[in-house]
């Protein structure tokens, strides 16, 4: 039978990467395309090298519809899992027609030439932060959304629309929206990992930056929030296991097992996790010290989110499986062989 193939745009980022050794490893073949906005072309190499696949790679924008139309063209794929997009939540308050712009034209993009070319599945990256701060945890996909606090939220709430009425106008097409909660880690062999360009905005990054010796001290963003220890709590989900939610979604629509032709799920863990909790955990894993001190409440931050997971474990098949243990000593390694360290 022949390999059912993927189109991964965004896959030289963070999670796309990821998700393409996952894929292959589940037997796909893959097309990556990304226009390396925010990323390097060595992702791709990696995952060549952890494969042993020599995967084809188109350097295209998504927004420039006559390029992409071209990679349509080139190569049958009925799947498509779409990451590229911008994704700095404070950057998208600064740079509001970057983030429509991208995020909006190159989604418009993806799903017009899938129903030009009859593809069929497509899954999109959302996030958990469409729910806003939540009035009740855990957030199910029934939770409602909140009003988008950022263009970059509003651009996920929006891609959710567009999809759903899209989907709902052709019912021949399937697309399942992920919802993530706080990717977390990196892949077990440390040949890949997120590569944030300048001074991280994310957690995880920064300490493990700040245990490497780039950043001189980690600031917890607020202690007085109304939490056991005081700080924000977050659901982090290992980005191997995220990656995997995919291989599910694309399964599902593959396999004729979805119950509409748009479904939504929560990708997380379940489990809440304060900022306290969470460096503390990774000097104990990694035996390394993180120096860090109470800053100030972050504007915008919503106190506390986690995920039920429970359609996605029960319909997807799928379920988080790595301890913090291991994705915060994954995250770890991957620092020091981006740094060099023993
Ligand atoms: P990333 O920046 O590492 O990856 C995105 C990739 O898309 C990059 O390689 C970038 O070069 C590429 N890209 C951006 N715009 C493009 C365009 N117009 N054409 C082609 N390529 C383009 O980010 P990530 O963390 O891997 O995130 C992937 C997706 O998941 C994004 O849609 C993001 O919004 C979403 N998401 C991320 C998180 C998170 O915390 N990392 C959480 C929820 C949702
Ligand atoms: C986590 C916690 C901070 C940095 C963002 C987006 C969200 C989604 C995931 C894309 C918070 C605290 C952080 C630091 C800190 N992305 N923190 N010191 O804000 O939950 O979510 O990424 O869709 O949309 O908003 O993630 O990693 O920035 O913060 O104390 O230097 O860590 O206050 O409580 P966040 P984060």
């Amino acid at each position: 039978m022949k390999k059912q193939c993927v189109l991964v745009s965004g896959g030289a980022g963070y999670i796309g990467s990821h998700t393409t050794v996952e894929l292959i490893e589940a037997g796909y073949d893959v097309v990556i395309v990304d226009n390396l906005s925010n990323s390097e072309i060595g992702a791709v190499e990696s995952v060549r090298r952890i494969t042993g696949v020599d995967i084809p790679f188109e350097q295209v924008d998504c927004c420039d519809r006559e390029a992409f139309r071209k990679v349509f063209e080139k190569y049958e794929f009925d799947s498509v899992i779409h990451f590229a997009a911008s994704k700095a939540v404070g950057e998208s308050v600064q740079k509001p027609l970057l983030y429509y712009g991208n995020n909006l034209t190159s989604f418009m993009n993806v799903v017009g030439l899938m129903h030009e070319f009859g593809r069929q599945n497509v899954v999109f990256s959302s996030s958990c932060t469409v729910y806003g701060e939540p009035d009740k945890q855990p957030v199910t996909e029934q939770t409602p959304r909140k009003p988008a606090t950022s263009p970059y939220g509003n651009t996920k709430q929006t891609c959710e629309d567009i999809l759903r009425d899209t989907l709902k106008a052709y019912p021949e097409m399937k697309g399942i929206a992920l919802r993530y909660f706080n990717p977390i880690g990196a892949h077990p062999s440390a040949q890949i990992g997120e590569l944030p360009r300048g001074v991280p905005q994310n957690l995880v990054p920064y300490v493990t930056q700040t245990a490497a010796g780039l950043r001189e001290c980690l600031s917890i963003f607020g202690d007085d929030y109304p939490t056991p220890d005081g700080s924000c709590i977050r659901d982090y989900i290992d980005v191997t296991d995220l990656a995997k939610a995919h291989v599910a979604a694309i399964g599902r629509m593959v396999g004729d097992k979805n119950k509409e032709n748009y479904e939504i799920f929560n990708i997380g863990t379940g489990r809440g996790v304060s900022v306290l909790e969470l460096v503390n955990k990774f000097e104990e894993v990694n035996g390394v010290k993180v120096n860090h001190k109470i800053a100030p409440r972050r504007e915008g931050d919503i106190i506390a989110i986690w995920a039920d997971p429970s359609l996605a474990n029960n319909e997807l098949g799928w379920k988080a499986e790595r301890t913090l243990d291991e994705t915060l000593k994954s995250a770890w390694e991957w620092e020091k062989h981006l740094r060099g360290i023993k």
